[in-house]
């Protein structure tokens, strides 16, 4: 069904939750009715970004940016408004009105780039199960080896490149241009000159698919001795962006929503392995370090957000599992504490944590791959339930290497390298448990541990004021006259005032607002009131009227804010407020009439008779307004 454009953005906007639409760039954590996050538009330590639901829209109470979610879109994506549109119409599967469908160049590049893709992928596992050679037998040899199961091969779509250079290539050029496989990452040009070569050659091919489930990428793992690099992963494209991208959660998603909890992994062979054989809610990095978008898109799936590393043990994964907790601790940073220590016994509030974060450490130094299919996912799912929280792991291994270090003075250092872990806890209970623990097992002073810690943290805090920005929200000084006119503008977007749009209209009247911008917004107004059925709505065509204008964005963002604090008046109240205002505006503007007045009246000749007469008329409407006023106060 064709239909108009403004009934496509209708029902687009329908379909958007804005709480869905920023929770793809900014963590949020719900509070009262209101989510709130760490502003995208600039830096900040501690949250003033914040969403509401019901209104539909997005404020920064720290740079003061706000709007609905297409200009959310917009401004973060850096893209204009109708190629959201056009890009949400192809999300949601609506059909876009014909004319509007030019400029399609780089999206329909993208979607040929995946198709491209899955045939790439169907080819190289058909080759796998369906084909015989030597090369695919030492293949189908490596992954029964691995104790991959055919099963396992077709769930994953798992392949094999053959060695020759062109096989893929010759296949898909029927199909796609030079350009589309070459951006794919699926052939690279030959190096004498002319021609292209296929980018994966002898090795075992694992497909990626983005979290729609399109293939966009792949893995590849040597086959042979003497191959290297042992996985070559697809270089960033188009489709494909691997800080942003993790391997299997276009499978893991419901699972992970379901356990409320998601085990992050190293490896591709590791999330195969848990996968298959029913630890579900696992997703891995590919070939890269664990990222703070990683993170954003994992917060979406698990309300708790619940996150287990289960990195590799050695030296290397040890690393990475440091690093990664950075990660995530500085993804939540200000959205409250991380969860430190078990206490389901007392409290029973999900709420209470921005995070937490467990470690899950098989012994024997295994990889999760290797640990699920020599002891088995029963015993690793176990391990997994009595992960410990970060703390411990850090506490545990740190204390490993106490007996390493034997005089006052390396006690000292190896103790200040891990005082920052301590700082970290929050709770002073806690943080003295732990301090206990530690001088306990290093076989030092208690007390004096605990007053290094405090002079630490005395000289963090220091730190901390010395670097801080006050960033203040931007506002100008305004005056008497701005602020009630933009209170008596505000009035149209309270969302419970008893009143409807046309009761309001009639209590404001057009010549009560002197600032320009604000009588244009209040004629947008005008004209949309008899279109909209609600305040939500209104506030929706207004941020998509002024779609392009940032400075009135920023306007109806102030007005929604005022906004909110005329909301739950009763009737009465509301009205008062309205005349309040109103008789603000006529007090201020009258004091401006007066004083062009009072300044015709000193200029004005007093030789002149005419000049005279005008002073007398103007003198008389002084004293005529005067004494209104006066009955008016
Ligand atoms: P590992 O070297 O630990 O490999 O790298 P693995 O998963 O245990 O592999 P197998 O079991 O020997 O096959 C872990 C992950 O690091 C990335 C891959 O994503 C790999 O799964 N990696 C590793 C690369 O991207 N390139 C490499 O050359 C090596
Ligand atoms: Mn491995």
């Amino acid at each position: 069904m064709a239909r108009t454009l403004e009934e496509v953005i209708s029902e687009i906007k329908n379909r958007l939750d804005i709480v869905e639409v920023v929770s793809e760039q900014v963590i949020l954590k719900k509070n009262g009715g209101r989510y709130w996050g760490l502003c995208p538009f600039h830096k900040e330590k501690t949250p003033s970004f914040s969403v509401s639901p019901q209104m539909g829209i997005y404020k920064c109470f720290g740079c003061g940016e706000g709007g609905d979610a297409l200009s959310f879109i917009m401004k973060t994506k850096n893209m204009e408004f109708m190629d959201v549109i056009k890009d949400l119409a192809q999300k949601f599967n609506i059909e876009m009105p014909k004319t509007s469908q030019k400029s399609e160049g780089t999206k329909d590049l993208k979607q040929q780039m995946m198709q491209a893709c899955e045939k790439a992928a169907i080819f190289y596992h058909d080759l796998l199960i369906n084909h015989k050679s030597e090369e695919i037998k030492t293949a189908t040899d490596y992954l029964t080896d691995r104790s991959i199961s055919r099963e396992i091969i077709d769930r994953f779509t798992l392949g094999v490149a053959p060695k020759s250079y062109t096989t893929l290539y010759d296949l898909l050029k029927k199909d796609f241009s030079d350009e589309v496989l070459e951006k794919a990452g699926l052939v690279l040009p030959a190096k004498e000159g002319k021609g292209y070569i296929d980018r994966f050659r002898g090795r075992i091919i694992i497909p990626i698919q983005n979290e729609n489930g399109e293939y966009v990428a792949f893995g590849a793992r040597a086959l042979y001795k003497d191959q290297s690099p042992k996985y070559l992963n697809s270089a960033d494209s188009l489709i494909y962006n691997k800080s942003r991208l993790l391997y299997g959660l276009y499978t893991a998603k419901d699972s992970i929503k379901k356990e409320d909890s998601v085990i992050l992994m190293e490896g591709y062979f590791d999330v195969i392995s848990a996968q298959a054989h029913g630890v579900e809610n696992v997703v891995g990095v590919c070939g890269t370090a664990l990222t703070s978008d990683h993170i954003k898109l994992l917060s979406r799936y698990t309300k708790s957000r619940k996150l287990y590393l289960s990195f590799d043990t050695d030296s290397a994964g040890q690393k990475a599992t440091n690093r990664g907790a950075d990660i995530i601790r500085e993804a939540f940073q200000g959205l409250g504490n991380i969860k430190q220590f078990d206490e389901s016994y007392i409290s029973a509030s999900e709420d209470k944590y921005s995070c937490e974060i467990r470690v899950v450490c098989p012994p024997e130094g295994k990889d999760p791959d290797e640990y699920i299919r020599t002891v088995g996912a029963d015993s690793f799912k176990k391990i997994v339930e009595n992960a410990p929280l970060l703390i411990d792991f850090q506490v545990n291994n740190f204390l490993k290497h106490k007996k390493e270090y034997k005089t006052p003075q390396e006690k000292m250092q190896y103790i200040k390298s891990f005082m920052p872990v301590l700082l970290e806890i929050n709770n002073e209970i806690i943080r003295s448990e732990y301090i206990k623990m530690v001088a306990d097992a290093l076989n030092i002073n208690e007390k004096s541990l605990e007053s290094e810690i405090r002079k630490m943290a005395s000289i963090n805090s220091m730190q901390q004021i010395g670097n801080k920005e006050y960033k203040q929200i931007v506002t100008k000084n305004e005056t008497i006259l701005q602020k009630a006119q933009k209170n008596l503008l505000s009035v149209f977007l309270v969302s419970d005032s008893h009143f409807s749009f046309t009761q309001i209209n009639e209590m404001i009247d057009n010549s009560y607002f002197s600032d320009e911008t604000l009588i244009n917004v209040k004629s947008t107004i005008d004209k949309l009131i008899c279109t909209v059925n609600n305040v939500k709505e209104l506030i929706e065509q207004l941020y998509t009227a002024y779609i392009e204008n940032p400075e009135i964005q920023r306007l109806l963002t102030d007005l929604t804010n005022i906004a909110e604090t005329f909301m739950n008046l009763s009737p009465e109240d509301f009205q008062s407020v309205i005349e309040e205002n109103i008789r603000r505006i006529k007090k201020c503007q009258w004091e401006e009439e007066k004083e062009k007045m009072r300044d015709l009246y000193k200029n004005a000749d007093e030789d002149d008779t005419e000049a005279l007469k005008i002073q007398m008329q103007l003198r008389d409407r002084i004293n005529n307004k005067m004494k209104l006023e006066k009955i008016n106060d």
